[in-house]
């Protein structure tokens, strides 16, 4: 049997003919069991990629090998995961390639470790930090099952990212997914080279602006830079080809800074701030070059460099 026909301990996503998957791993004599009754696993094994089977109560599926998108849609998780479009970018944003060092938190389901792992290849490394011990056990399950066992190259780390003693201080790129990254920029700062990359996903729009936010006044990092991606799948029937009435709206912002070196001053920017961005009504952290608010008795703000 050549590696092309289905084997024992391969991956399949079945797709019955409504378009529903269900991702199986192949074991002799084992059995599927859907509503449409029973698949035998070895009706599968030695058959070509792209082969059709028929359940018992007459279903007819399309049996593929998933790829990481379609496995990672499929699998279980508590932890919300990070979309494949999102992952997609993640890894170009954050320019992984092989053999790159890697660090990300949370885990969560581990799906965007999969991708991560799939980019650094076995000459790179990926170390996930999650705090929570139930989420890093569905990570390591689900990781250990699209590798077949577990990647020599990956450690999942059980605890706060902010506390985490670092393994390295030469990552490439930490990636972080998590509500309060703030929290955690001392311990990212300490584990990235210079020159590294940081790309957070942020979910909000408030958590969006403190962060940003923060990363300006920490004053260790390139000007930070967000973006979002929204894709649009188009349904494609002869004379109707359209875009789909229905699209996922927002999945999260992508926040992109690099780190500089220690002691490094981050240039001024030359750009003014828009009017009214660090007026009265802003409460969070200022950049260096943007001075506290002084407030008039009448309540007016005098500050022109924030309202100019
Ligand atoms: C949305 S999930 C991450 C999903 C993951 N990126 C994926 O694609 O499957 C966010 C995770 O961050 C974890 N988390 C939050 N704060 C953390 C911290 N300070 N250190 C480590 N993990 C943290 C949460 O427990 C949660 O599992």
């Amino acid at each position: 049997m050549s590696d092309r026909e289905f084997q024992a301990g391969n991956l399949v996503q079945l797709t019955d003919t409504r378009g529903r998957h269900h991702t199986i791993t192949l074991h002799e004599g084992a059995v599927f069991h859907s509503h449409k009754g029973a698949v035998n696993h070895d009706d599968l094994i030695g058959q070509p990629e792209g082969c059709a089977v028929t359940s018992a109560g007459g279903m007819t599926y399309l049996a593929l090998r998933p790829i990481l998108e379609d496995y990672v849609l499929s699998m279980g998780r508590k932890a919300a995961i990070i979309y494949p479009k999102d992952a997609f970018a993640i890894v170009g944003l954050a320019g992984i390639q092989p053999g790159s060092q890697v660090v990300e938190a949370g885990a969560g389901s581990g799906a965007l470790s999969c991708f991560l792992l799939n980019a650094v290849g076995p000459s790179g490394t990926v170390t996930s930090v999650e705090i929570r011990p139930e989420f890093a056990e569905i990570a390591k399950r689900n990781v250990e099952r699209w590798f077949g066992g577990p990647p020599a190259n990956w450690s999942l780390s059980i605890g706060d990212l902010a506390e985490h003693e670092p393994e390295t201080a030469e990552a490439d790129a930490v990636i972080l997914d998590m509500l309060a990254p703030w929290e955690c920029l001392d311990s990212v700062a300490a584990q990235l080279r210079p020159g590294g990359r940081l790309v957070t996903y942020v979910a909000t729009t408030t958590q969006l602006s403190r962060w940003v936010e923060h990363l300006r006044a920490d004053g260790r990092w390139t000007e930070p830079r967000a973006t979002e991606s929204l894709v649009r799948t188009w349904h494609l029937e002869g004379l109707s080809v359209r875009p789909d009435h229905r699209m996922i709206g927002h999945t999260a912002f992508l926040v992109v800074t690099r780190r500089l070196a220690p002691g490094v001053v981050p240039p001024t920017r030359r750009r003014r701030p828009a009017p009214g961005a660090y007026g009265p009504d802003y409460t969070g952290p200022r950049p260096p070059d943007v001075p506290a608010n002084p407030v008039t008795d009448s309540g007016e703000n005098t500050n022109t460099a924030a309202e100019s």
